[in-house]
């Protein structure tokens, strides 16, 4: 599909853009993936409707974008399997209402997350994203330089590995722990590898600031977590069956409301790996940006 045909509507100030004319069924002419790499680095996240994708034509449009991940702890475990369905029922409520950026606890967090709406309650069960580039440009010149350079431990927890646990038992869970390692250091600030600008890179894993005393590190990341979850920096989207959002897991948060419950609600998803976070003092940006 040529670029020219493909337009692009923002749906919020700071980040989210439904795009129309693309059809990611039958793959996607060279064209058409810059177009799409192109939106995803200036809207952070894009939403395409009426995309019924097979599992087998997802995972194909995901490895247009590089390695398609496989969850730590699955891999530890000797799966290969990349795609994932969130299924939310009576019997299994939604998990995924808090801000959070996918397994930032371990060194290498994914890039680009792709989803697909599969079954929508009648009400409810939207997803928001906050763009962190956003949220880093609206602080203080003063508490960006502060901040610029601090290095975040994040971790899985304690209550994350006790819920595996319940579900694999404890000589399983010390197994997988020995194999995924334990927790990952992150930069506070990061520089987006293909635009060079800083994000807030918070995220629920983290854990304390390097070097910080933990009343200190705590009042901190809270401040910056409230901070960055601001609805001026949010988007929202409301899904229909076969939607397909796309987003760029190294500048933004995400967050799946779970007001649907007890409906039914199934979405599919799978990431693609990304490289290890880092920060730049001076933006600058790359002269071949690709997501
Ligand atoms: C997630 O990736 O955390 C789930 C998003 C959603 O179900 O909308």
């Amino acid at each position: 599909m040529p670029e020219s045909r493909v337009q692009i509507e923002k749906i919020s100030g700071a980040l989210g853009a439904e795009l129309r004319g693309l059809d990611l069924a039958d793959g996607l002419e060279e064209q058409g993936l810059e177009s799409l790499e192109r939106a995803i680095l200036d809207h952070h996240v894009v939403f395409l409707r009426n995309q019924p994708l097979s599992d087998e034509a997802h995972l194909a449009l995901a490895r247009r974008f590089g390695e398609v991940s496989v969850y730590p702890i699955l891999a530890a475990m000797g799966s290969d399997v990349t795609l994932e369905v969130i299924e939310d029922t009576e019997n299994s409520a939604p998990k995924a209402d808090h801000w959070h950026t996918d397994v930032t606890w371990i060194p290498e967090p994914p890039k680009l997350a792709f989803l697909s709406a599969c079954e929508i309650p009648a009400y409810g069960g939207d997803t928001l994203w906050v763009s962190l580039h956003a949220a880093y440009d609206a602080l203080s010149p003063a508490l960006q330089e502060r901040i610029d350079g601090l290095r975040v431990f994040h971790d899985a927890g304690d209550e994350f590995w006790d819920s595996v646990a319940i579900a694999l038992g404890d000589e399983q869970v010390a197994q997988i722990r020995k194999q995924v390692g334990s927790g990952a250091e992150h930069p506070l600030v990061r520089t987006h590898p293909a635009t060079g600008r800083k994000a807030l890179f918070v995220a629920s894993f983290m854990q304390h600031i390097v070097g910080m005393y933990e009343d200190e590190s705590r009042m901190l990341l809270d401040f910056l977590m409230a901070h960055a979850c601001k609805v001026e920096f949010q988007c929202r989207w409301r899904w229909q069956r076969d939607d397909l959002a796309i987003w760029d897991e190294r500048c933004t948060m995400h967050r799946a409301l779970g007001d649907h419950y007890p409906q039914r609600r199934r979405v599919r998803r799978c990431t693609v790996d990304g490289d290890r976070p880092y920060f730049e003092p001076e933006a600058h940006v790359p002269s071949q940006p690709s997501a």
